[in-house]
């Protein structure tokens, strides 16, 4: 299901953002089995296209699907009393991941499955054709791959592309002891490889895994054949910003107190800043001056949406990319870049984040007319239409 393969002329687009070019205006876009084969200006469109099925953009703008490389969307139950503690004044530090975990072993597996194909299906709505998606809701090694298996099975149900990533080391267990959790951890991953999981990630922070602790994990990790990424600098600086670097991790991610020698150790690495301004948002917390410490630094940055029940409820980039900018102080070019190509930096992925020549043909039809309309509209129905591999997706809102 997550890689349809459909031919599709989109015509009639006001606006389109390739991303690996300047913006085109009154543009066309060609994909053939599944693949971008041609964009302009339309009135410069191949001749051979007449055959094709097309979508009719009626002057909006078009961009590539967003690449969401930071979500924890296997999950039941609520946080709802956390929430409204917070909002009397407590702070959030990782605490109430328990509360889901309890729901979550209590799920069956068809629960799960349905949920968090919802949750990829409004994703889908929301324009994201390409998401990473987080185990780490079943912190014992069956549970863990438990929730793989319903990872893989979204991806049997959803036109979505998925790249799953194994985060056992989210919290330690309640009744298990820190040294033995994190024996097991280490002990899972190649299983957790098998069943599908192309990523580690380890949640380093104050009041969850030490640097120690993380760079033995990730270490296993990159031996058990899987890529690497952290959690890092969401609650405090414990050394996992120049970890995420020194390991070689893809991204580290959150990084609402990274400062700048964190940050000139991301960019020294090539390690992708995934920022998660809805994250900073409900834990109320952070300063909002990451994204300007990491572009100051040259980081490469990527915007998420953190999507998970306690931190950060929302599956919608186009939301991100509001508070990216309004929160965050992101420009509007350098936000739709980091919720596109960033992204799939990220995720160490060419083939997404852009519509070049033989990337995936993966876009949305904004119901904006340009990008800064998509940014400055506030809680409004942002995306039209969303492509997967040139198939028009079936979504609630299309
Ligand atoms: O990314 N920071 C750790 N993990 C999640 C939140 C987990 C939770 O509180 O359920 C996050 O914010
Ligand atoms: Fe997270």
């Amino acid at each position: 299901m997550s890689a349809p393969g459909g031919d599709l002329l989109v015509r009639r687009i006001g606006r389109l953002l390739t991303m690996a070019g300047p913006p085109v205006e009154s543009a066309a876009v060609v994909v053939r089995n599944g693949r971008v084969a041609w964009t302009g200006r339309e009135r410069d469109l191949p001749a051979d296209v007449g055959e094709l099925p097309s979508l009719d953009a009626a002057g909006a703008a078009v961009v590539p699907g967003f690449v969401d490389p930071h979500t924890h969307l296997v999950w039941a139950g609520s946080r709802r009393e956390e929430f409204q503690a917070r909002l009397a004044g407590e702070r959030y530090d990782g605490g109430g991941i328990g509360v889901t975990v309890a729901a979550t072993r209590a799920a069956s597996d068809q629960e799960l499955v349905r949920r968090t194909v919802g949750r990829a299906r409004a994703a889908l709505a929301n324009g994201t054709t390409t998401m990473e998606i987080k185990t780490g809701y079943g912190l014992a090694a069956e549970e863990e791959l438990r929730l793989l298996d319903v990872i893989a099975a979204v991806g049997e149900q959803v036109p979505v592309r998925i790249e799953p990533t194994y985060l056992g080391a989210h919290a330690v267990p309640a009744d298990v002891e820190r040294a033995d959790y994190v024996a097991e951890v280490i002990e899972t991953l190649p299983a957790a490889r098998r069943r599908g999981a192309r990523w580690c990630d380890v949640f380093c922070d104050r009041g969850a895994f030490t640097v120690e602790e993380a760079r033995r994990i990730l270490g296993a990790a990159r031996a058990a054949g899987l890529g690497l990424r952290l959690h890092a600098d969401q609650l405090a600086q414990i050394g996992a910003t120049p970890l995420a670097a020194a390991t070689g991790c893809a991204s580290a991610d959150h990084l609402d107190r990274v400062g700048p020698a964190g940050a000139r150790a991301l960019a020294a690495a090539g390690t992708v800043g995934v920022l998660v301004p809805t994250a900073t948002l409900s834990t109320r917390s952070g300063d909002w001056g990451q994204a300007a410490i990491l572009a100051e630094a040259g980081v490469t940055i990527a915007l998420a949406t953190d999507c998970n029940p306690g931190t950060s409820w929302c599956e919608s980039m186009p939301y991100v990319l509001s508070l990216a900018c309004l929160g965050l102080g992101m420009r509007v070019e350098a936000a739709v870049r980091a919720a596109t190509r960033g992204g799939a930096a990220a995720l160490r992925r060419e083939d997404v984040g852009h519509l070049g020549v033989g990337a995936y043909g993966d876009l949305a039809v904004l119901e904006a007319t340009h990008e800064a309309d998509l940014v400055a509209h506030l809680g409004a129905p942002a995306v039209r239409r969303t492509v997967a591999g040139g198939v028009p997706v079936e979504t609630p809102a299309a």
